[in-house]
């Protein structure tokens, strides 16, 4: 702790998606000696924090969030001495080590589930999932991959799967489940992790009787009251340990109030602000979920975090148009998430500024995809160029594509590429981060929203103003210093799809 402030209420924290950020065996994916190789990139960013999606003993259906072993290092990554080795290495460099946890289902090969199969109907086994006997899918529920939630075994029950029929999920009310998490938390906090991810943090419980969904009803599926008594437990658990022990929730909830409750004093510590990601690029959008935001999070006393991306949603530039003006965009978001109070998330690759990759069809790989012939989540996973002028681009040893191909326009966007030329992208986040430990860490957390226009997102906190211009003519800056713009200012002015900080006099 630094002045009484856990570390991360205003952290950086960069997501590292393992399968494709660094590959160091030439296998075309990403592993956890690779990231061990390339921890400097984390800390010449001036990120305080990684978190690493699953890396655990998994088949690799839903790419590791299907696990099938939560205390052991998939041999595609490596094993545990290398993930020491990659703690090690992070902390040595002021680096916080998050890990994902993946509580709502397990792999089907996971040994819970094998069992379950072979103890057949009736048995305790069965009894830590949900296996239903009838003669049709128990409910109307669908997956989220598309298609039915539920699959019928040999013996004519049906499981319950929310997400691939390789994950089935877990039956909360069983107590063997809620102590097997209890003692997967221990065994990585023992290893010396500083916090947790956690995956369908609002799933886990179903409402009870797994009835349909009325229509225009809530989704009884998830965000169900009794998930918040696990929440509970388990800060009691982080807090036992020394240091500031965290966790984050994943949780696609309906309002930031929603969001709240899970960020109650004696819950979790963080739950993703997908508010903003899911806010179309305009002043007034971003304007109300700041604003609804910072006074839901109020009322249960938490930090706010900002999501621009992650592993599951198409990349801001993209989202925002793409081309040049989507590109200009996701860096005036990010720059203005950057000087709002709480912690910022930061995807791997929009410090280089990627765009969605058209992935063709036949390279496919996410289930969702897989399974509904739609276009999934593969454009916003392509493993990260670092160097080169071709595939790998410096993403392993070896010539050839990894286990996404890579476009052959990516040169330039390398980190190699990037460094050191001013006006790129990696060389923007560079500055931001460093502007922000220099200036806005020190800032109160007070937000005021100034009224500068419709196209205009304006705000003070204390002598830092922060200006987004969504209109389409270049705006008047307030005097003072500009610290930081995420564009050339014309004449003065702050061009459109721009955003500057400055410091009032
Ligand atoms: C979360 C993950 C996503 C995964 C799903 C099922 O939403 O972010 O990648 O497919 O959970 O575990
Ligand atoms: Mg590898």
């Amino acid at each position: 702790m630094e002045s009484g402030v856990p570390w991360w209420r205003d952290a950086v924290i960069y997501q590292v998606y393992v399968r494709s950020f660094a590959d160091s065996d030439g296998d075309g994916i990403g592993d956890l000696p690779g990231i061990t190789a390339r921890l400097d990139h984390l800390a010449d960013l001036g990120v305080d924090a990684l978190w690493l999606t699953p890396f655990y003993t998994s088949p690799q259906h839903d790419h590791g969030y299907d696990v099938a072993d939560p205390c052991d290092v998939d041999p595609l990554f490596g094993d545990l001495a290398d993930f020491d080795a990659l703690v090690t290495r992070a902390h040595g460099l002021g680096l916080r080590v998050v890990v994902d946890l993946v509580p709502n289902h397990t792999s089907s090969e996971h040994a819970w589930f094998r069992a379950a199969l072979a103890a057949g109907p009736g048995s305790p086994e069965r009894d830590r999932y949900h296996f239903v006997a009838a003669d049709e899918p128990p409910n109307a529920w669908g997956s989220m991959f598309g298609g039915p939630a539920w699959t019928r075994v040999d013996d004519g029950e049906w499981y319950l799967h929310i997400f691939d029929t390789t994950q089935p999920d877990l039956n909360w009310r069983n107590s063997e489940v809620a102590a097997m998490y209890e003692g997967v938390l221990r065994f990585w906090l023992d290893r010396g992790v500083d916090g947790f991810r956690i995956d369908v943090a609002h799933g886990l419980f179903k409402a009870p009787g797994l009835p349909n969904r009325v229509d225009g009803g809530p989704d009884p599926a998830f965000d169900q009251p009794e998930v918040h008594e696990v929440y509970r437990a388990w800060r009691r658990i982080l807090d036992s340990y020394p240091g500031d022990r965290m966790a984050v929730a994943e949780a696609w909830v309906e309002t930031p109030e929603a969001m709240a409750r899970y960020l109650r004093p004696d819950e979790l510590h963080q739950a993703f602000n997908f508010h903003w990601l899911s806010a179309e690029w305009s002043a007034p959008a971003f304007r109300s979920v700041i604003a609804t935001t910072l006074a839901d999070l109020a009322q249960v006393g938490a930090a706010p975090t900002w999501v621009l991306g992650n592993h599951d949603v198409v990349r801001a530039p993209t989202r925002y148009g793409g081309g040049a003006v989507g590109a200009a965009r996701a860096r005036a978001a990010a720059l203005t998430m950057l000087a709002l109070p709480g912690s910022t998330y930061v995807y791997q690759g929009e410090e280089l500024g990627l765009a969605e990759v058209d992935v063709a069809p036949e390279h496919w790989q996410d289930p969702f995809a897989v399974r509904t012939g739609v276009v999934g989540r593969d454009g916003c996973r392509v493993p990260i160029p670092w160097s080169g002028t071709t595939a790998p681009y410096g993403f392993g040893p070896g010539a050839g594509q990894p286990w996404i191909p890579q476009p052959d326009d990516w040169a330039s966007v390398s980190v190699a590429a990037q460094t050191g030329v001013e006006g790129s992208t990696l060389e923007l986040y560079r500055d931001a981060l460093r502007v922000r430990r220099r200036v806005v860490r020190g800032l109160e957390d007070q937000v005021e929203l100034l009224d500068a226009g419709e196209d205009v997102l304006a705000f003070r906190r204390g002598a830092l103003q922060v200006m987004l211009n969504a209109g389409d003519a270049p705006i008047d800056l307030p005097p003072g210093e500009v610290l930081i713009a995420s564009a050339p200012l014309v004449g003065g002015g702050l061009p459109a799809d721009a955003a500057a900080w400055i410091r009032l006099p």
